[in-house]
């Protein structure tokens, strides 16, 4: 586990917004898996002003979801389709071939599970998974107390996630389940980027990132991945007591 830490998001948000640019220039067929959510929106933003400034090629890249509110129509505005459709597939010109997202309104709700782990399959996994950290120390829609072993599955919210979720939607919506990868595609991301920032994550980033390994803290499953990157701004580093993080 790597962890960087900027003076603030617009730094940090360069920084990933390079990586994932670089790795399109290096591997133009890559399979990224995006998070949505308030954590990547100046990084999305800073990748697609580079992407079109450096010209680079993004025909050939994939897109994966990371989770879905299940009950969201795509069209919702709160809907992670909508986000990632507005924040990076329009502006890039993106492909519907290019791009493969959870239908939250689907009837039969285990077929998507088992279509997106076998579109996973058949892309020969997954390059680069961005996530963002909730405040109970969920990635995706894995909450405390999931299973290790999961790959794509249901997920039944907890009740913080259902509270604070209600911050993307315009009016109050019912968030009980997701979609959601699971811990082991997670782990098995050749590269998993985890995005913080603000002072109200700094707490959770500390129980994370110092505290031990268990799946009531779901990200903390990072410190036993091969190639975690941390991305992490100043407010939301500032619970961390071990000072050798300290590193950029
Ligand atoms: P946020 O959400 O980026 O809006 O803080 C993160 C999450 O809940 O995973």
């Amino acid at each position: 586990m790597t962890i960087r830490i900027f003076e603030d998001d617009a730094a940090l948000a360069a920084d990933v917004a390079q990586e994932m640019v670089k790795l399109v220039q290096e591997k133009p067929d890559a399979v990224f898996c995006l998070a949505t959510g308030e954590s990547p929106m100046r990084t999305y933003a800073a990748m697609v002003q580079l992407a079109k400034e450096k010209d680079v090629d993004f025909s050939s890249v994939n897109f994966i979801g990371l989770d879905e509110w299940v009950g969201i129509p795509r069209s919702n505005p709160g809907s992670c389709y909508h986000f990632l459709h507005e924040r990076i597939f329009q502006p890039l010109g993106i492909q519907e071939s290019q791009i493969y997202l959870f239908d939250g309104m689907a009837a039969d709700l285990q077929s998507q599970c088992t279509r997106m782990n076998d579109h996973i399959a058949q892309l020969g996994g997954i390059d680069w998974m961005l996530v963002g950290i909730g405040m109970n120390g969920h990635i995706g829609f894995n909450e405390p107390g999931i299973s290790w072993d999961k790959r794509v599955h249901v997920a039944d919210l907890a009740p913080i996630t259902q509270t604070v979720g209600q911050k993307y939607f315009q009016s109050e919506m019912v968030l009980k389940q997701g979609l959601t990868m699971g811990v082991q595609h997670i782990l098995e991301a050749r590269t998993v980027a985890l995005l913080a920032n603000g002072v109200r994550k700094a707490a959770i980033i500390q129980s994370v990132l110092e505290g031990e390994v268990s799946n009531l803290l779901p990200a903390s499953v990072l410190q036993q991945h091969a190639n975690a990157l941390v991305f992490l701004d100043r407010e939301a580093a500032s619970g961390l007591k071990n000072s050798c993080f300290f590193t950029t």
